[in-house]
């Protein structure tokens, strides 16, 4: 049976590269998995009072999105050696009311796409922290950093260079045993 996989792209950007590589991703994945890119930019900004009576519209149909999900691909830059607001802002909205996280068990992967040499490094790990302490499991290996992200992708998304298309693929690939490996022990 197919697993669903929510993809969450860190960058609200129309022209986002980073946008361009998940979709590139999905391309590179194996049978057996299927993707909803799933928004984050309209979320209100994370204020618990909001949760005490019925919490805003975008709060619930993000939650019930990410609870319908077997798993979770992460796609994002960095933000001044972080993860965009935006992105943070989702893993609180997704993280509450106390108990009811979205994330509590998913397999989760990161990917991080910068135009600089770091590859969004800084990003990569603050999220993983985050992940580990959601208990979603991010995949350990293969890490994702796609450096010099403007020359990976051409106009058309496509991964330009055949060694970096293998390596996606074997991210994807990874991640899919990654998430089997996690719902089997479960
Ligand atoms: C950036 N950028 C950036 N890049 C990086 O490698 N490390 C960083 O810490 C930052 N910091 C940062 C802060 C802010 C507020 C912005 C707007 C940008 C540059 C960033 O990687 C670049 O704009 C990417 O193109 C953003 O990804 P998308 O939107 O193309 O997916």
């Amino acid at each position: 049976m197919s697993k669903h996989v929510a993809i969450i792209v860190g960058s609200l950007r129309e022209g986002s590269y980073n946008r361009k590589l998940a979709q590139a991703l999905v391309g590179l994945a194996p049978d057996g998995l299927e993707f909803t890119f799933v928004g984050t930019g309209a979320l209100p900004l994370y204020n618990p009072d909001l949760d005490e009576g019925t919490p805003p519209e975008a709060w619930t149909q993000f939650r019930k999105c990410l609870s319908r999900a077997d798993a979770v691909l992460f796609v994002t830059p960095e933000y001044n050696r972080s993860v965009p607001a935006s992105l943070k802002n989702a893993l609180d909205v997704g993280s509450r009311p106390y108990g009811a996280s979205v994330w509590d068990g998913k397999p989760t992967a990161i990917v991080t796409g910068s135009p600089g040499g770091i590859a969004g490094f800084g990003a990569n790990h603050h999220l993983r922290q985050s992940l580990v302490f959601l208990n979603a499991p991010p995949m350990h290996q293969p890490e994702a950093y796609v450096g010099n992200i403007t020359e990976v992708l051409d106009e058309d998304g496509n991964i330009i260079n055949d060694g970096t298309r293998d390596f996606l693929r074997s991210v994807m690939d990874g991640f899919a045993a990654w998430i089997d490996k996690l719902s089997s022990a479960s």
